[in-house]
């Protein structure tokens, strides 16, 4: 069925525009600087519409302690300007501020299939054995994922590994939305996942993910890490006895040679493969050292900046709610329209 609302079958050209979200639910660590934050201020400087967001609706679907959540998401907002998200170029805001992506999010809950989000492994991995004591919001947090992009019909995602599958239902979503109304209406997204860390690794064990959740500190290097205690992590990280080889195809058994390989090449700006050509033959106590030193020199500018950035929570705060006028102004119309495709009326105007 297409209407006046609808689409006219001619699929529409979107303008390229930036999303992407980021959970104050703790820290942030290396794994969220090189897989998004960086990325996004890379983004950000190529000249197309950038909107970043702060999900702290996303964060509470575990418990969160109310002042403990207020203060992260602020910490979080100090990470996103110390790591060069301009917010007078780029529209940084939190989530609950706007309330079109609540909204969106319920007529998706409605699109969306009960199949589709029990398959999702993040729900998985967080629910645990005891699914049914997992939250309603735990289940349903890919709709409002896709939520928080669609509102603002983003065609592009830049994530880390992990947020792949998530993404890959954002587009189940919009194409089952506009195939059910007969619109054109959402973009289909295209994640970008790209770079030398899409999955950084944790420091003690190269099979896992470096992440905010796990039980060791010595596991990830955090944001906020003075320079000590990030050049110490880096010397004590798990490797093994063989030095560098030339070739990346030689790492491939090598998880923790290969991450910290990917974590140097990163932050320099270079490939992995020119990383190797440089320090082939060495062992780890050479590659260590350079590593230590090229992570301090990056993040240490990083932690003074958000502690900076911290001493004025007022101003944090006046910033965050810049931003979501400018992206309530971009949600309001295209919910508007959304609600018109699904036939609610519009009585209030
Ligand atoms: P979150 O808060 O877990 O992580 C934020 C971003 O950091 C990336 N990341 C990593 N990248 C590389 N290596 C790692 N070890 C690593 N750990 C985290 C994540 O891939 C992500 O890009 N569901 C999302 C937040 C979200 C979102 C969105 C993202 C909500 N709505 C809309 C994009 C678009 C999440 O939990 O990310």
């Amino acid at each position: 069925m297409s209407d006046a609302v609808g689409g006219t079958g001619a699929a529409p050209a979107f303008t390229p525009r930036v999303f992407s979200g980021i959970q104050p639910s703790g820290g942030l660590t290396l794994g969220n600087y090189l897989g998004a934050l960086k990325r996004f201020a890379e983004k950000q400087n190529e000249g197309i519409e950038t909107i970043y967001c702060i999900v702290d609706l996303h964060a509470i679907t575990v418990w969160q302690d109310p002042a403990r959540l207020r203060h992260a998401t602020r910490e979080l907002a100090a990470g996103f300007i110390a790591s060069g998200i301009d917010p007078a170029r780029s529209i940084l805001f939190n989530q609950s501020q706007v309330a079109e992506h609540a909204e969106l999010a319920w007529l998706f809950n409605c699109v969306a299939r009960m199949g589709w989000l029990g398959r999702m492994t993040q729900f998985k991995d967080k629910a645990g054995k005891n699914r049914e004591a997992a939250s309603v919001g735990l289940f349903a947090y890919p709709s409002l994922m896709a939520a928080d992009i669609m509102v603002y019909h983003a065609t592009h995602v830049p994530v880390g590994e992990d947020q792949k599958q998530h993404l890959e239902l954002t587009r189940d979503i919009a194409i089952k939305f506009n195939n059910d109304y007969g619109v054109d209406f959402f973009p289909i997204v295209e994640p970008v996942i790209e770079g030398a860390a899409t999955r950084v690794m944790s420091l003690r064990d190269g099979t896992r993910k470096m992440s905010k959740s796990d039980p060791s500190d010595q596991s990830r290097i955090n944001l906020t890490d003075d320079a000590d205690t990030i050049a110490q992590k880096i010397r004590k990280a798990r490797t093994d006895a063989e030095p560098l080889p030339e070739t990346l195809e030689a790492l491939k058994d090598r998880p923790e040679a290969r991450n910290l390989i990917n974590i140097y090449a990163a932050l320099d700006g270079r490939t992995p493969e020119a990383v190797l050509a440089e320090f082939a033959g060495q062992g780890f106590g050479a590659f260590k050292p350079a590593l230590a030193d090229l992570a301090v020199a990056h993040l240490a500018p990083i932690s003074t900046e958000m502690t900076r950035i911290m001493q004025d929570v007022a101003e944090i705060d006046r910033m965050l709610g810049a931003g979501a006028d400018r992206a309530a102004a971009i949600a309001g119309p295209i919910l508007a329209r959304a609600y018109d495709i699904t036939g609610m009326i519009r009585s209030r105007r």
